[in-house]
């Protein structure tokens, strides 16, 4: 039998990430952050002032990224750069926008493909992202889409970069945060977009241990029963 997966896809700010990695700590299976991924490549590009016009020099330090994610016992994950703790930097604004442009480069999805198939370990993994159900994992047992009003994301993420002290503004965050989704979901490779398989759930009205809640109910129906 093979590894199972359950996957996370969504936009950003629908709570994924917080509630992927609880599920993960949950069932003590590996978490994949993708978007991750695809922050570290574009930090790396951006501290090498490299630009992100040549597909073929992004793909190939896509390849040979030199990251390291600590392991996931409890609390946030930490994540490493040519062994250089890189956890808050990747999330910012600046590198959230760049990630975005890389994700739009087809050689770099092909090229992240493989990375993100190999964290299918035993006893199995719980992968966040946008197209983890469409193209990475499609065989997963379990997928959900997890979304949320475009308003109440930017009002999340207001919040979160409050509590770490990140000065930040509300109309701003609401504007940049559609000019992601339209770009992550207009893309012409892997776009944002629920499988057909997928449990779509909106998280609006919906506080964090209500949707994990049901996600641990759905893994119990369709994987862990069986
Ligand atoms: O989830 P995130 O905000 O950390 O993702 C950063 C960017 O990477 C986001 O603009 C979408 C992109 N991404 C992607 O295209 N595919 C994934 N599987 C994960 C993220």
């Amino acid at each position: 039998m093979s590894v199972p997966v359950v996957t996370i896809d969504g936009p950003s700010g629908s709570g994924k990430g917080t509630i992927s990695l609880t599920i993960a700590q949950k069932l003590g299976w590996h978490f994949l952050d993708s978007g991750a991924l695809y922050r570290l490549l574009a930090l790396s590009l951006l501290n090498k002032n490299l630009s992100f016009d040549d597909e073929s020099v992004m793909a190939d330090m896509a390849r040979g990224l030199d990251i390291h994610f600590s392991a996931e016992t409890g609390g946030e994950v930490e994540i490493y750069l040519e062994n250089k703790q890189v956890t808050n930097e990747i999330r910012t604004e600046k590198c959230g926008n760049a990630a975005s442009k890389v994700a739009a480069v087809p050689a770099v999805r092909e090229a992240l493909l493989e990375r993100q198939r190999g964290f299918r370990q035993p006893p199995g993994l719980v992968a966040d992202g946008r197209d983890m159900g469409t193209v990475v994992f499609p065989d997963a047992p379990l997928k959900i889409f997890l979304t949320a009003s475009a308003e109440e994301r930017a009002k999340r993420r207001y919040n979160q970069l409050k509590q770490k002290g990140i000065d930040a503004n509300l109309a701003a965050l609401q504007d940049e945060i559609a000019e992601r989704d339209k770009r992550d979901a207009g893309r012409a490779v892997s776009p944002l977009k629920a499988a057909e398989d997928a449990v779509i759930m909106d998280s609006t009205h919906m506080g964090i241990d209500e949707v994990v809640a049901q996600v641990m109910a759905l893994c119990q129906d369709s994987i862990l029963k069986k």
